[in-house]
């Protein structure tokens, strides 16, 4: 028998997560039926979207989320043993996993890790994996941006934020990050190329918009989908900012859908009062394109 250790949600959290809201058990895993693999940890994601999603889950739940995990033994001739996985296997140490059963969560399979060339495997669950998608397409498909056009993002020096921008610099566009500090707004702009970066928290917005986008701004990304004081697709600001043609983006959770940066650490799920009408609008398109992501 191997034993494994694993998270399991102690408490729901109250405000920030705490280290008390965990509680690490341990566990003897079965042996492998046909179909099945034992896998090891070796990077395991913590996302912004779990503190809101615990909220539907019971207290003695496995902490759940993607990891990056080697395969250790295998009875699935399409997993071999040495490879490497990305798999929705929560914060576990170690696993066994049905590869072989039809999905019935809707969450994806696992799925063999490509060559990345001497990267981090570790990226699998960041720019090549999860977030970068959420900026690639996120970005790409809801805004269609087009070499020369004005993008504003949010949260910008976050894992999403920071990838939409680099990649809408990568298509020709000038680019506007909103970041909550003066090192993020320098980091934006020195390093990752951003034409103009702004602390939202010691600027005046409107001015900065007014001077970084004269002419209106073409796409807008959000991250943050907040409803008072910050920076937000709800806020009537980027309304008038947005030029005649201006399209909203987001983080499949922020604007356009569940919850955003703002909300990720509030105790529910729930979508603010205020949502503008061009969020709703955007909703259901969104919705839409979150269930056919497998598209892509
Ligand atoms: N990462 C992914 O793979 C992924 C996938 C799908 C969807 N999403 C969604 O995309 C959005 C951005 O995710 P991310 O991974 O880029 O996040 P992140 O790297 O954790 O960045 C989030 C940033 O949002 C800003 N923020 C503003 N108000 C906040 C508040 N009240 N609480 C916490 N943060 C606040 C903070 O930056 P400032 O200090 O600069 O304000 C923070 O650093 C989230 O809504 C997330 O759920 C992410």
């Amino acid at each position: 028998m191997v034993k494994a250790r694993r998270f399991v949600l102690a408490k729901h959290f109250v405000g920030e997560p705490k280290e008390d809201d965990f509680e690490l058990v341990e566990e003897e895993l079965p042996d492998l039926k046909d179909g099945e693999i034992r896998v090891e940890a070796v990077a395991l994601s913590v996302d912004p979207y779990m503190r809101p999603y615990s909220v539907n889950h019971p207290v003695g739940t496995t902490m759940f989320g993607s990891q990056v995990a080697r395969i250790v033994e295998s009875r699935s001739e399409a997993y071999p043993v040495g490879k490497l996985v990305v798999g929705q296997f929560g914060w576990r140490e170690r696993a066994v996993v049905d590869v072989g059963k039809q999905d019935l969560t809707g969450l994806p399979k696992p799925y063999i890790v490509p060559d990345f060339k001497g990267l981090s495997k570790s990226l699998a669950l960041g720019v090549l994996g999860m977030t970068g998608n959420t900026a690639y397409f996120g970005f790409l498909e809801l805004c269609k941006p087009k070499a020369g056009e004005t993008v504003a993002v949010t949260g910008a020096a976050g894992a999403v934020g920071s990838t939409v921008g680099q990649i809408a610099k990568i298509k020709g566009c000038k680019v506007i990050g909103f970041a909550g500090s003066d090192d993020k707004v320098k980091w934006l702009t020195s390093e990752l190329g951003f034409d103009h970066a702004f602390n939202y928290k010691t600027t005046d917005i409107d001015e900065a918009l007014k001077k970084a986008a004269p002419n209106g701004i073409d796409c807008y990304f959000d991250n943050l989908r907040s409803s008072n004081g910050q920076l937000s697709g709800n806020n009537s600001r980027w309304k008038v900012s947005l030029s005649n043609a201006g399209r909203i983006g987001g983080s499949r959770e922020s604007t356009s859908c569940c919850n955003g940066s703002s909300r990720a650490n509030l105790s529910t799920t729930k979508r603010s009062p205020e949502a503008s009408r061009i969020c709703r609008q955007l909703l259901s398109r969104c919705c839409r394109e979150r269930m056919l992501a497998r598209r892509w």
